[in-house]
């Protein structure tokens, strides 16, 4: 397991890009107890994601998709196309002193 960083040290409604096993990966502070983290690899052409905190969204610049944080699904297709899956997400794990690692 690999430790990405301790909550104390992200501010809630931030972001941080990590390595996850040599992919590109997004975690996103949604509360004081609560982040998630998505593979940051678009699943339409590879674009870079990157966490929206106006909006609560994960967005795709390149064709402007949208995403839920809540599971990575799609919130909004580009207007140029349908994807078809979401995003991949990396499950988390929490210890008792705030540190945060993926699996
Ligand atoms: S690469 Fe992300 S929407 Fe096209």
């Amino acid at each position: 397991m690999n430790k990405i960083v301790n909550l104390k040290d992200l501010k809630k409604g931030s972001s941080l890009a990590f390595d996850h096993n040599g992919q590109k990966a997004l975690l996103i502070k949604l509360s004081e107890k609560d982040v998630c983290a998505y593979v940051a690899t678009c699943p339409h052409e590879g674009g870079t994601i990157e966490w929206d905190d106006d909006i609560k969204k994960i967005l795709c610049e390149c064709h402007l998709s949208l995403f839920n944080v809540a599971d990575g699904s799609v919130y909004r297709h580009s207007s140029l196309f349908k994807l078809k899956k979401g995003l991949t997400k990396i499950e988390l794990k929490l210890d008792e002193n705030g540190n945060v690692f993926a699996l």
